[in-house]
């Protein structure tokens, strides 16, 4: 069966350049291979299906084929065959439950978590996890999520550079893990090293907006949206990027890092001008208050308050405790909207629940209660739960 595929036509001269900048995007089709034009003048590179019918600049400049792809015979997909090769069998079978069969892609970085028993393979993990992955430039072992900005404790483990596998004194210049992520067909800048970012929540996200559209049926007029728990602001892209759906927006968080990302994300979706260098909560437009915030002290600000349609509360850890500072915030001359993240042993919601309800105030005629709903497991007691509240308006 022929496969056909889009291949970029880039000169010899500027194919190096080219190809850093299409793995960045992870533009590059997986197990297929670079080849050379029939007059030896040019690279075709074999373009993904998820790279843009309509490639921006610089791409743009080169002409796209369309012809058979080139299977990269040197590349077994298979990360279990090239473990084995490492490990021996025996090895592979003693810790069969252990092994990270599974991992997750942030741009052209994956992300692994390793279990302790099989700690001392670190090497080997990787090594076979890049192997694999020819696309993949560098692989962080996942620590899990640590302190007050959520950040995840990764550690570089292996990289590809030029071709070649690095499990130990990786190049320095392979451990930059600042990168673009497409998400609901928006770019995202982010760096998991230094501000919270979850490839995870995109369905999240989704349901956010779905949420969102029904609040703005209801208004009948675009919605005021406060995320005080921001990060780089993915949430944010989801619902700027649905058309008549937005108005004000309030974005803040509280690490400088992650309002760093999101005003050069902002400048992107926004296609306005945002500030290079991290700064404190600011009017930027009219429509846009944007900064370095607390967020329990916002609704200390009386130009802050009674204005927003829809809140958005994701530090799950602390949900329920600091909800009754954000409940000021709302916009009560309307029906409004709370989204939340939870937290909290799978015994404890019910009790959860309860306490959710005696904090609100009154819910919107109609709507049901506000009910936590399991969306995955965090650890083997606690679950990850999400909610909606609709307020009603104040008498
Ligand atoms: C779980 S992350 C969610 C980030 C973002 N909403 C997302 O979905 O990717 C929680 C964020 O809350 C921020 N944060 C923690 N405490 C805060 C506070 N008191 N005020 C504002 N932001 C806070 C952290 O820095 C982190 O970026």
């Amino acid at each position: 069966m022929m496969n056909m595929m889009r291949h970029l036509l880039v000169p010899n001269r500027k194919v190096e350049a080219i190809l850093v900048q299409i793995t960045e995007h992870n533009w590059l089709a997986e197990g297929q291979r670079i080849f050379s034009s029939d007059d030896g003048s040019h690279r075709l590179i074999p373009l993904a299906v998820s790279a843009d019918s309509n490639l921006p600049k610089p791409f743009s400049n080169f002409d796209i084929i369309v012809c058979e792809g080139k299977i990269d015979e040197r590349i077994d997909t298979d990360w279990w065959n090239h473990l084995t090769k490492l490990v021996g069998k025996e090895t592979v079978f003693k810790y069969q439950e252990s092994w990270p069969s599974s991992h997750e892609f942030f741009g052209d970085m994956m992300i692994v978590r390793i279990d302790d028993e099989i700690k001392s393979y670190t090497s080997e993990i990787a090594e076979a996890k890049l192997l694999s992955h020819p696309s993949i430039r560098l692989v962080l072992s996942d620590g899990g999520v640590m302190g007050e900005y959520r950040i995840r404790d990764l550690e570089p483990i292996g990289a590809r550079k030029e071709s070649i596998i690095y499990t130990e004194k990786i190049p320095v210049d392979s451990l930059n893990t600042k990168v673009l992520i497409k998400e609901s067909g928006r770019f995202i800048s982010c760096d998991p090293t230094v501000a919270y970012y979850s490839t995870k929540l995109q369905t999240e996200r989704l349901e956010t907006l779905s949420l969102a559209k029904e609040l703005r049926a209801e208004l009948n007029r675009p919605l005021a949206v406060c995320d005080p728990f921001c990060g780089v602001g993915p949430a944010l892209s989801t619902l700027i990027g649905e058309k008549g759906l937005v108005d004000e927006v309030l974005a803040s968080d509280l690490n400088s890092k992650a309002v760093e990302l999101l005003f050069e994300n902002l400048q992107r979706w926004d296609k306005r001008k945002y500030p290079k260098k991290t700064d404190h909560l600011k009017n930027y437009y009219t429509d846009r208050i944007i900064g370095l915030a607390d967020a329990t002290k916002l609704s200390k600000n009386p130009e802050l308050t009674g204005r927003w349609d829809l809140i958005l509360v994701n530090l799950p850890h602390r949900t329920i405790e600091f909800l009754p500072s954000l409940i000021p915030l709302l916009n009560r001359k309307n029906p409004s909207l709370i989204r939340g993240r939870v937290i909290v042993a799978e015994s404890e919601i019910s009790s959860t629940n309860e306490k959710i309800n005696s904090i609100l105030p009154s819910i919107l005629p109609g709507k049901p209660k506000p009910k936590l709903k399991i969306k995955r497991d965090y650890s083997s007691a606690l679950r990850l739960c999400s909610f909606e509240a609709w307020i009603s308006p104040e008498d």
